[in-house]
């Protein structure tokens, strides 16, 4: 059988992931792998799309193998699946999966991006791999890998895929915007609100959305389009930022998200939905990002957002939003959409906003965010010696919050431990448990 595997990695042959596929090539040397080394070739393929319209059409399974990058696929794989949904090809019945590394920090919104984007090309989608990057040096992932792929032929053999999923009867059209009349001049606003967009000179409807938010909000505010930004490319996941956080491209991207967007009180992003995303342009900004390793460098700052697009039946791309927000300690303060009333959603997001500068409002943080930044303390912490922008950071924010330190509570959960082991100072013990529980929240409450 023909299997085709998608390497996104921007490190071609020498990704991790890829070595998963080779070890699974060694086990079938019946079938035919071929690899292609898309995360690597974005501007050859840009130039002719040929060689992956080739290959995917003679195959008969599609691999995505890729690592997780920053909440979803890397950038470079964010393009290929443009070109490759714009080439028109048609793959409908055709089977796919998916092969990630990672350190599961939100794997799952990287699988659901490639699953949604594969559905809407109605192939068959089998369940994919997500592996730790150690994985396949265990027993354990070596089998993990063996019965993944065992699950596909089996999955394929009786044409078990993921349904595909039901389309919205209601497709929702964007509604137009009203732009009013700037009621005071942006200059003579206070304050510095930075929006990011990516906007085409063509995309009159989210030009709109960041006129009237501007107009409408009490604050003073810039534009930044990343799509005039000169990127001279993609994150290659080289971790020659891991040290300085600099960034080995000479095209002074560091110093841009540092001395332009990272010194303002909030950042608004602006952008159109493309598959199922913030689109190829957003993603490749969103990586470049890793100059700043895993710090939470705008901590504190308010977020909001101006989607244009259908974003309610989007619910990978709304936890993405809010996950982002969530692991770097941002507080949400709205998502103005154009689909029912964005007049409305547009002027509710900018007051909440101004709200959230004004009184300075940071909520505690979520699962979301919670779970994210301990995955995060535990590869730091062992990643300390390489990682040492991240290292300095993480001590210095009191982000090693191991629970080891804390013996008072474990004494105190081993003599409660102790005491209700006991059937009979349990069945005397009564509410006393409740009561003990309540004891410090009682004092705090009679305080005058
Ligand atoms: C720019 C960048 C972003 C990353 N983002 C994530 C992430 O969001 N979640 C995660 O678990 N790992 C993340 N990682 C770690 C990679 O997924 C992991 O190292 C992977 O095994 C690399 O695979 P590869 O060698 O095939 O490229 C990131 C690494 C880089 C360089």
């Amino acid at each position: 059988m023909k299997i085709l595997v998608l390497n996104g990695s921007p490190k071609g042959q020498y990704s991790i992931t890829l070595q998963t596929i080779h070890y699974l090539q060694k086990l079938c040397p019946k079938h035919e792998f071929e690899v292609l080394h898309v995360g690597q070739r974005t501007k050859a393929l840009e130039k002719d799309f040929t060689p992956a319209l080739e290959a995917v059409t003679k195959a008969k399974l599609i691999i995505f193998s890729y690592p997780v990058y920053t909440f979803i696929a890397p950038y470079q794989l964010h393009r290929f699946m443009e070109l490759l949904k714009a080439s028109g090809v048609n793959l409908k019945g055709k089977f796919v999966t998916q092969l990630t590394t990672s350190k599961h920090f939100y794997d799952v919104t990287a699988h659901r991006y490639i699953q949604d984007n594969c559905q809407d090309m109605e192939m068959k989608f089998i369940r994919g791999l997500s592996a730790d990057m150690d994985d396949l040096l265990t027993k354990k992932g070596q089998k993990e890998a063996k019965e993944f792929l065992k699950f596909v032929f089996w999955s394929m053999k009786n044409n078990v895929y993921e349904e595909l999923p039901v389309k919205s009867e209601q497709v929702v059209q964007t509604k137009p915007v009203e732009v009013p009349e700037n009621v005071k001049g942006t200059e003579e606003k206070p304050g510095d609100v930075v929006i990011v967009t990516d906007c085409e000179k063509e995309n009159t409807q989210l030009q709109n959305m960041i006129a009237r938010f501007r107009n409408v909000f009490p604050r003073k505010t810039r534009v930044v389009n990343i799509r005039e930004y000169p990127f001279i490319g993609g994150c290659l996941g080289c971790f020659s930022c891991a040290v300085s956080g600099k960034c080995i491209y000479i095209d002074k991207f560091d110093e841009f998200l540092r001395n332009e967007i990272q010194t303002a009180e909030s950042i608004v992003y602006a952008f159109s939905i493309k598959d199922h995303s913030m689109g190829a342009q957003f993603k490749l900004y969103d990586d470049r990002q890793f100059c700043n390793g895993h710090r939470t460098v705008t901590m504190g700052m308010p977020f909001g957002y101006l989607v244009s697009g259908n974003y309610s039946e989007e619910r990978n791309l709304q936890m993405i939003l809010e996950a982002r927000a969530q692991v770097g300690g941002n507080f949400l303060a709205g998502v103005a959409t154009d689909e029912v009333n964005p007049d409305d959603s547009i002027d509710k997001m900018a007051a909440a906003l101004n709200y959230a500068l004004e009184h300075k409002y940071i909520p505690p943080q979520n699962f979301y965010g919670i779970g994210g930044m301990k995955i995060f303390r535990d590869l730091i912490w062992i990643m300390q010696g390489m990682m040492k922008a991240d290292h300095k950071f993480y001590k210095a924010h009191g982000q090693y919050d191991f629970p080891q330190k804390q013996w008072a509570t474990m004494l105190k959960m081993y003599l409660v431990g102790g005491l209700i082991s006991n059937p009979k100072i349990k069945a005397k013990m009564g509410n006393a448990m409740n009561e003990g529980m309540l004891m410090p929240y009682k004092k705090l409450l009679e305080e005058k």
